[in-house]
């Protein structure tokens, strides 16, 4: 059977109860129809009969809608002698609710515009965890459809203390999922489908228990069992009190998920439900839709073809065989650009400095410890497109041999001399192999702006983004999992707030997928 554009059919006959009515089925059925996006052969003549009383001209071969030949006046005609009234107020209400179409008519045009909003061309399954914050997960469905997102909803036992299924249902247009065991979901709509037939899960609020779960390879719940079965990529936003999100359990589960290449969105810190303050605020729904539509953008294999060399992490100098110079740089800023290129198809070489951080998805990493041996590692990487200098390259290194033990005598402490180190940035933008964009990092202590351009100057790169040292509040951008800049790139200055880093990383790539377009 030919797949139908089964949303726009049932708007077209005044809602799922219609449907359901017309076919005798129940719900879940229809849910299944929606989510195959087609309806069972047996449907096609009643179904097509139906339009055509509610005027409409049906191609009776797929059951498109072709156009409207009499505009239905007044109530919509009966389609079937046993409707529902509770159910198609339902139906109603959730339309209303969805901002979607209203029953009763109107042209077969605006229907099909109106739908298509809804039915957009990723689906994301939307995971709501038990916690207090799980009512914001309804605000993300909602703006996930703005973006022409179809959001299906699944929530955990726990979640149902917090809000109701029937809000998310009403939110999405679609059945909320809850129960891993209902039969007539697994005949109609499996768990194994539900996790397939998306193109990213998302988890609002991903709670302490929830991530555990997931980290540990949990199936006990439809949830868990969604996770471990999804091939899509898995982004989770967690939500928590600050003592639960920096226990160590929770870290190690949080290091664990990253490492498998799960999206992190947040937490955020500031004030809690509970009267507490610090990190493990569910991030603002904003930057959670942001980061949804940046990794489904991604999907688009945009990039692909591309070369990217990324720098990513610090450099270590010896200064003896066990002694080192080195700097904060944890390389989160570097790695998350590294991976946000790969998800868009770009080939990526990740030169980076030692981190503890696990190494992107798809990208080809080499490791290296000095900035001299970051130099020839991404001089041996040309000829690439796209170079982005984000690593924290030491300035110096320590002059002469340093393999050997300096020991402590009575001399006093050992003279060092310090010899300046290749500028990578700067080769890499004078390079005969130059890559066409050149884009580099500048943390800089004050005078952001000026001492960004003047760096971009002297370095000959084509963009620069720069970042302060240290915030507002004190904290460093070292280390952190946030990060703000000002991008320099023609005659223009972007100020970009503070965000996630993998944000960032994803803004960033947009810039360079537009330069690219
Ligand atoms: C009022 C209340 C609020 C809660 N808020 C949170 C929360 O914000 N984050 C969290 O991780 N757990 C929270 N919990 C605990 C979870 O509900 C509990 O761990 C539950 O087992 C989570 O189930 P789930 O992960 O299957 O959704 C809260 C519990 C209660 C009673």
């Amino acid at each position: 059977m030919k797949k139908h554009d089964v949303q726009t059919i049932i708007t077209a006959l005044g809602g799922r109860a219609q449907l359901q009515a017309l076919l005798g089925v129940g719900a879940s059925a229809v849910s299944n129809y929606l989510a195959r996006d087609e309806l069972p052969q047996r449907a096609v003549g009643p179904v097509c009969e139906a339009l055509r009383a509610r005027g409409f001209s049906v191609d009776p071969t797929c059951l498109e809608i072709i156009g409207q030949s009499v505009p239905p006046a007044g109530p919509a005609p009966h389609i079937a002698p046993h409707i529902d009234p509770h159910l198609a107020k339902q139906n109603l209400a959730e339309q209303n609710l969805a901002g979607g179409p209203q029953i009763g008519g109107g042209a077969a045009a605006s229907v099909l515009s109106d739908t298509r909003r809804s039915t957009g061309s990723a689906r994301v399954l939307l995971i709501v965890g038990g916690g207090i914050a799980a009512y914001k997960a309804l605000d993300v469905a909602r703006r996930l459809q703005d973006h022409d997102i179809a959001v299906t909803g699944v929530m955990t036992g726990s979640a149902s203390a917090f809000i109701t299924p029937l809000s998310l249902a009403a939110l999405t247009g679609k059945k909320t999922y809850t129960d891993l065991f209902s039969l007539t979901d697994e005949a109609e709509m499996g768990h194994i489908q539900l996790a397939r037939q998306t193109d990213l899960v998302l988890v609002v609020p991903a709670t302490a228990n929830l991530m555990a779960r997931t980290a540990n390879g949990l199936a006990d719940d439809l949830a868990t069992t969604i996770l471990l079965a999804t091939t899509a990529p898995v982004m989770m936003a967690p939500a928590m009190n600050q003592a639960m999100w920096g226990h160590p359990a929770t870290q190690a589960n949080h290091t664990t998920l990253v490492a498998r290449g799960i999206g992190m969105i947040g937490p955020d810190d500031g004030g809690m439900a509970c009267g507490e303050e610090g990190t493990g605020r569910l991030s603002p729904t904003d930057e959670i839709v942001d980061a949804v539509v940046a990794k489904l953008a991604g999907r688009h294999k945009t990039l692909a073809g591309r070369h990217a060399l990324v720098t990513s992490g610090p450099t270590i100098e010896p200064i003896d065989s066990v002694r080192f110079i080195a700097n904060r740089s944890s390389g989160k800023q570097g790695h998350a650009i590294a991976a946000a290129l790969a998800a868009r198809g770009a080939k990526v070489t990740l030169v980076s400095g030692p981190v503890t951080l696990p190494q992107p998805p798809h990208v080809t990493h080499i490791a290296v410890e000095s900035a001299r041996e970051m130099m020839d590692a991404c001089t041996a990487a040309l000829p690439a497109d796209i170079a982005i200098c984000a690593a924290a390259v030491a300035d110096w290194h320590v002059a002469g041999d340093t393999s050997g033990k300096l020991k402590k005598d009575n001399a006093g402490p050992p003279q060092i001399e310090l010899v300046e180190n290749p500028d990578i940035l700067a080769s890499l933008s004078a390079h005969k192999k130059r890559p066409q964009l050149v884009i580099g990092f500048a943390a800089e202590a004050e005078n952001l702006r000026a001492n960004a351009a003047a760096k971009r100057a002297r370095k000959g790169c084509d963009w620069i983004l720069a970042n302060a040292v240290t915030r507002a509040d004190g904290s460093s951008v070292f280390d952190s999992d946030s990060n703000g800049a000002l991008l320099l790139a023609g005659n223009s200055c972007e100020d970009w707030p503070q965000m996630p880093k993998t944000a960032l990383a994803e803004r960033l790539a947009d810039r360079i997928e537009a330069h690219f377009a």
